[in-house]
């Protein structure tokens, strides 16, 4: 008794604090540029770089400007890209979603072309295609399911077809992984992996992106597909659903008001598991940062490190770059 006592005051868990070097040898969670993936928005034209105004340092960019980016990200040692497309038309059906010569599908091509060693994944969704800014398409007042699935399957299978290696579907519509394996699978795509939006919440946080994307809903709001943030046994539903029908890496999304799902995920399922640092989640800290009120690279490195010690694998974030240009430093 005496002696357990005695180890217990023994305990000085400061000592190994003192120094940078103790820190370092203790630390559980490092960072990589490796866990990264950078997300960009492809618009067509030539030469096209323009600023997103609430998310500094994120733009809409041509094919050939997309493509210099990519080198970059490359050679910082980022593995991945993620890609979403603003059209040249929208209409009800998003056509342009699943256009053999669409915006997405063109700078496929472009990237396998020139960057073939970089990871390409696609992101399969029609809000950025439709012309009432739904991930679906709506009937009365009701964005439909099976209909919209089957719709996401062509995109899927032309992102496919361009050369993307991976795809990713942003929906939430019910039966869309499985839809889209069965449809990859009959057309020899049965080593393209899916990177499942498992657990996607309806969040205030997606706003800045809705600018980049320019897919902000005419009407309505995307609360009957996506999830309500107070869940969370529902979240390992969705998740376990996902797998069930063959995805291959499961995402939450956002990733700061649910590290609690990040890591029930992760537990839950020891799948890969990756987070979306959405671009609320960036323009905070940006903001912040500009008005002088806290210190944007600290600050920066701190929400990485959060995310990946909730259970995170993989980060998708706008981050990607300028986190890996620090890491190369340190
Ligand atoms: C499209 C999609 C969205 C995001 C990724 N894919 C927006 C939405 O669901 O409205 C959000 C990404 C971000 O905010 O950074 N379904
Ligand atoms: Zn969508």
């Amino acid at each position: 008794m005496a002696t357990e006592v005695r180890i217990e005051s023994n305990q000085r868990l400061r000592r190994m604090r003192m120094t940078s070097a103790f820190r370092s040898m203790v630390r559980e969670t490092e960072l990589s540029p490796n866990d990264f993936i950078y997300p960009l928005f492809a618009v067509p034209g030539k030469k096209v770089r323009r600023e997103i105004s609430s998310m500094p340092g994120v733009y809409q960019q041509s094919i050939d400007e997309l493509v210099k980016d990519c080198i970059e990200t490359y050679s910082l040692g980022i593995p991945a890209v993620i890609l979403f497309g603003i059209p040249e038309h929208k209409d009800d059906v998003g056509s342009g979603a699943y256009d053999e010569n669409g915006i997405i599908q063109q700078t496929v091509r472009a990237l396998k072309k020139e960057v073939p060693e970089l990871v390409v994944i696609t992101d399969v969704c029609l809000c950025e295609y439709t012309s009432h800014g739904h991930c679906g398409i709506v009937h009365g007042d009701e964005i439909v399911n099976d209909a919209s699935v089957e719709l996401l399957t062509k995109e899927a299978l032309t992102h496919a077809q361009a050369g993307a290696d991976m795809i990713a579907p942003s929906d939430m519509f019910d039966g869309r992984i499985g839809a889209i394996r069965t449809v990859l699978d009959e057309n020899n795509f049965k080593n393209i992996p899916i990177m499942s939006y498992a657990a996607k919440y309806a969040s205030g946080y997606y706003g800045p992106f809705r600018e980049a994307a320019e897919s902000t809903p005419k009407f309505g709001d995307r609360r009957s597909h996506q999830m309500d943030p107070a869940n969370s046994d529902e979240a390992l539903r969705e998740v376990e659903q996902d797998i069930i029908e063959g995805a291959d890496i499961v995402m939450v999304k956002p990733a700061l008001a649910y590290m609690d799902i990040i890591r029930r995920v992760k537990e839950t399922f020891n799948m890969p598991t990756a987070a979306y640092n959405v671009s609320g989640e960036y323009s905070m800290i940006k903001a912040a940062a500009r008005n002088g009120w806290i210190d944007e690279e600290r600050v920066m490195l701190e929400t990485l490190t959060g995310i990946k010690r909730a259970g995170a694998d993989l980060i998708l974030t706008y981050f990607a770059k300028d986190a890996a240009k620090v890491l190369a430093r340190k």
